[in-house]
């Protein structure tokens, strides 16, 4: 926990401002009961108006330099904590920016959403809470034990045996709810999984009226984070009756020996009231230090689970090999790939020349898009190689490959902004008249012109406002915008009807043909007129050729042809 300090030190003469402010707070508190016995003892008893008068301005003056400190402190210590917080959620954003696909695949969304909000503020509340509490309470505690025994030694050690009574209650009620907090957050984790999975959803769910069963699942979830809450904080509310039961007790004590005392003339009226007084600081203050322990301890949990995100390596890291310009030449030699148990993708051996039309063909599941998302290293192959213009990806600077790779997802995922936004979001410089050139490749250009307010349109979250085949063109003009050297379209065509994709693969083929691109299609006519064709299965490249060779050679491409003649002839014959 305490690596994540380092957040705190851009914000170090704060941090230390603001406990050096709380010392003349505390100091200023300790001052107050004893001024008061002076005017019970001093003033009220010998009958002193004057006396009484002047040292209560000076009890107001000390009050007001005690208010300066205090609020001195919330100033400094908030100043410090917001700080820190606001560092360390950009950082560990940023962190998450970096993470492959695979790093993604092990943390849930809905985890990350919980560690880059709920944890955070976690640490946030007990780094204020540190910086005000730690100096104070411990300050007050000596100090009013000090002032306790200066007014008598005897009733000070009524002090000395209850305090480490409530201190060892105090330390068992806090390391019962430790363990608890830690499942807090997980349940919160799993509040917001099921959260960020129906919201990103909503449609799917409404579309199978499965509103029911998701509010049946939310509530669980909720019901089982209120559970444990509530079971948590039983245990820390047991604090306060203790507090004031071992409180009253002491009080009690003090009273029934110090009454005699007062009796007797050993000890003035005025310093028992300054001596009580003394003991309800300490023990309020050992309440603070549980507080304080308490809020450590839900720190200590949340800062856990956030430096199992920071001490996550992504674990694709870049290579530095630059400017390797070519013209788009991919190689895969002997390349296997597995997300985690079996080969999703077994011994792929394949070349794109610059300029190539490569088709994967295959049934659903068979690892087409696995493979192709090699190639801008969005997973690494577990085995073999993959070399865009001669060089392995391994060895590529990332942002530079990507640069030149361009790859148009099978789910078109576009956001919220105008449609200009979204066709530049990888160029943001681009001129009007390659967007417009883009969006025309892609087919896109007509339908957006139609809109009412043209490349204006503004989206909603997703792209909601528009058709599956419009997004999947945006998507297309997004790439295109690129002038990447190697295209790869991952079924970017399967939502748009025949004469549509026929427009596109038109104007793909003039705007690339110096580049290569990678075309995964489920319809053998949008990719008969490809240079080559791999047909995959489990993983495997069962076949490979032209058109014309496969239909000569393949049996297994001719079984998939007149598979889909056939419904082509039901729909159209
Ligand atoms: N992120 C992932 N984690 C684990 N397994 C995955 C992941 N993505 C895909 N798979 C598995 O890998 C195999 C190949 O999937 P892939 O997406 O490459 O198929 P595909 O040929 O593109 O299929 P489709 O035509 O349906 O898009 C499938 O069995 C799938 O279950
Ligand atoms: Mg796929």
């Amino acid at each position: 926990m305490w690596t994540l300090k380092r957040f705190l030190t851009p914000y170090k003469s704060a941090a230390i401002l603001a406990p050096l402010l709380m010392v003349l707070e505390v100091a200023m508190d300790l001052l107050q009961p004893k001024l008061m016995s002076s005017i019970v003892d001093d003033g009220v008893l010998a009958g002193n108006l004057s006396h009484i008068v002047t040292t209560g301005l000076f009890m107001l003056l000390f009050a007001l330099i005690g208010w300066v400190g205090g609020a001195g402190c919330t100033l400094f210590s908030s100043k410090a904590a917001v700080g820190y917080g606001t560092d360390l959620r950009q950082e560990l954003f940023d962190h998450i920016q970096k993470f492959s696909f695979r790093n993604l695949d092990t943390f849930q969304e809905g985890s990350l959403i919980t560690r880059l909000t709920s944890d955070i503020t976690q640490m946030q509340t007990f780094v204020q809470m540190l910086l005000r509490m730690f100096i104070r309470s411990p300050m007050l505690i000596i100090g009013s034990i000090i002032m306790a025994f200066t007014i008598s030694v005897k009733l000070a050690l009524i002090l000395i045996l209850s305090v480490p009574i409530l201190f060892i209650i105090l330390y068992i009620l806090i390391s019962a709810s430790y363990p608890l907090f830690a499942s807090v957050q997980n349940k919160l984790d799993k509040v917001n999984a099921v959260l960020q999975e129906n919201l990103a959803g909503i449609r799917v769910v409404k579309a199978f009226a499965r509103a029911r069963q998701e509010k049946k699942r939310f509530q669980q979830a909720n019901e089982d984070y209120t559970h444990t809450a509530v079971k948590a904080w039983r245990i820390v509310s047991l604090n306060a009756p203790v507090l004031s039961l071992m409180l009253n007790a002491t009080i009690v004590a003090v009273l029934w020996f110090g009454g005699f005392q007062v009796v007797g003339g050993d000890i003035a009226a005025g310093d028992l009231i300054a001596f009580i007084n003394y003991v309800t600081v300490v023990l309020s203050s050992l309440t603070s230090i549980g507080m304080m322990m308490m809020s450590f301890s839900r720190a200590k949990v949340s800062a856990t689970r956030i430096n199992e995100v920071l001490h996550t390596q992504p674990d694709i890291q870049s290579g530095d090999d630059m400017s390797r310009k070519g013209a788009g030449q991919v190689e895969f030699r002997d390349v296997y790939f597995r997300y985690d148990g079996e080969h999703t993708l077994s011994g792929i051996t394949l070349t794109a020349r610059p300029g190539e039309k490569v088709a994967l063909l295959g049934s659903t599941g068979s690892g087409k898009t696995s493979l192709v998302q090699l190639i801008p290293r969005l997973y690494d192959a577990s085995q073999g190689e993959v070399l865009v213009n001669g060089v392995n990806v391994r060895n590529w600077d990332l942002q530079d490959l990507r640069s030149r790779v361009s790859i148009v997802l099978q789910e078109s995922i576009l956001f919220s902004g105008s449609i200009r936004d979204n066709i530049c979001f990888g160029r943001p410089d681009a001129t009007e008249a390659e967007l417009r050139a883009a969006a025309q490749a892609a087919a896109a250009d007509d339908f957006i012109m139609n809109l009412k307010d043209g490349y204006d349109t503004e989206l909603g979250q997703r792209g909601v406002n528009l058709s599956g085949g419009q997004k999947q063109r945006i998507s297309i003009a997004r790439a295109l915008l690129m002038q990447p050297e190697v295209l790869i379209l991952d079924d970017s065509t399967s939502a748009v009807d025949l004469r549509t994709e026929a427009i596109i693969q038109k104007a793909l083929h003039s705007l690339m043909k110096n580049s290569t691109t990678f075309l995964i299609a489920q319809r053998i006519s949008s990719v008969k007129d490809a240079d080559c064709i791999y047909v995959l299965d489990e993983g495997e490249i069962v076949a490979s050729g032209t058109h014309e060779h496969l239909m000569a050679h393949s049996s297994h491409y001719q079984a998939i042809y007149y598979s889909q003649q056939r419904k082509e002839d039901v729909q159209f014959g």
